[in-house]
């Protein structure tokens, strides 16, 4: 499988009047070419922060002390940034959280996509037009929706719209972050299955972030678990349901509900904070196999089958 981006040791962190916020704190991962990759991990762990790095759209006072991002080998994160804007949407797309809500509400759909689609490409309004008409298609939807203004779509609609204005320019990669997040069950359903579409018609990468297991369930290859900063796990999404190695990736899948599970374990304490990380594995103090050397040792992320890595003493780390 072609390796289409690489993450290396990226680092993303907030300057505050604490200290530095190290919510992204030395990732490593790669993204295959035309797969359907998951980020998962709970709330504050880093996931759309890792995005932002990635795409370099973060503002300070966020900022990247360290780390190597590489697109088709281009390193992405040394790009002056008039030539970063020309890969953005055209070849890496991006779907921000809660886009669905930041549409303006007295504006048409049709002025909405065609202002962003003119301000990344030089071409005429009705050559723009054609462009968004074909990516609202290609998520099933009718071209009068151009007409309507945001109030007349639905929830899921509108994620919809914003999953087209990412496709507009025919990009490469579509980062999707929390993409169902707030829908209803049928318009959850609905939505993965056009990111589905996304790699099965147009043979776009995809990397979804989501925080809800069950979607990751859904339609990724891989997902890769993110804690505190970090990487803890990597794996196919058979390997990591079928057989979760890090506790962590365990105390997460135990709280996905199911008729056979109503007894919900989930995982105790709370996560902890980027400007205080705790010492050795970040996970150890909520951790119920935790050993002497957690405490003290940052465990490395290992490849321990083909294909799947993780990061914890009970199978190697150092
Ligand atoms: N401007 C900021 N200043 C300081 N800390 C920040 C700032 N923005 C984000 N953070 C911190 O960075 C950490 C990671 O945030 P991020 O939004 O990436 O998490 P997430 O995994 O996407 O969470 P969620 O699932 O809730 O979307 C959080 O602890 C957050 O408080
Ligand atoms: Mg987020």
């Amino acid at each position: 499988m072609n390796t289409i981006l690489e993450v290396e040791n990226l680092k993303v962190y907030f300057k505050t009047i604490l200290g530095d916020a190290k919510s992204v704190d030395g990732v490593s991962l790669k993204v295959f070419e035309g797969e359907i990759l998951g980020i998962a991990g709970e709330s504050g762990c880093g996931k759309s922060t890792l995005v932002e790095g990635i795409l370099k759209i973060y503002k300070p006072p966020c900022y990247i002390p360290e780390g190597k991002v590489y697109y088709k080998g281009i390193d992405l994160l040394s790009l002056p940034e008039e030539e970063f804007r020309k890969l953005r949407w055209k070849e890496l797309s991006y779907v921000p959280q809660g886009s669905m809500n930041s549409l303006n509400p007295v504006i048409k759909i049709e002025e909405q996509m065609i202002d962003g689609i003119l301000s990344h490409a030089d071409i005429t309004y009705r050559e723009a037009k054609e462009l968004a008409l074909s990516a609202l298609n290609s998520v099933g939807m009718p071209p009068d929706v151009l007409e309507m203004y945001p109030h007349e779509l639905s929830g899921g609609m509108r994620q919809r719209v914003c999953i087209a204005m990412s496709l507009c320019l025919n990009p490469k990669i579509v980062f999707a972050d929390e993409p169902i997040t707030g829908l209803d069950v049928v318009m959850q359903k609905l939505n993965l299955q056009t990111l589905g579409d996304l790699r099965d018609k147009y043979g776009i990468t995809v990397v979804m972030v989501a925080h809800d297991m069950a979607c990751h369930a859904e339609i990724c290859d891989r997902i890769c678990i993110m804690y505190a900063g970090k990487v803890l796990e990597v794996g196919s999404t058979i390997d990591i349901f079928s057989d979760p190695l890090h506790p962590y990736t365990k105390g997460l899948l135990s709280a996905v509900p199911s008729l056979e599970k109503r007894n919900l374990k989930g995982i105790p304490g709370l996560a902890p904070s980027p400007l205080e990380w705790p010492s050795g594995c970040r996970f150890h103090p909520r951790c119920s196999y935790r050993m002497k050397i957690c405490e003290e040792e940052e465990p490395v992320l290992e490849e321990v089958q083909p294909g799947r890595s993780v990061a914890c003493f009970l199978y190697g780390g150092r």
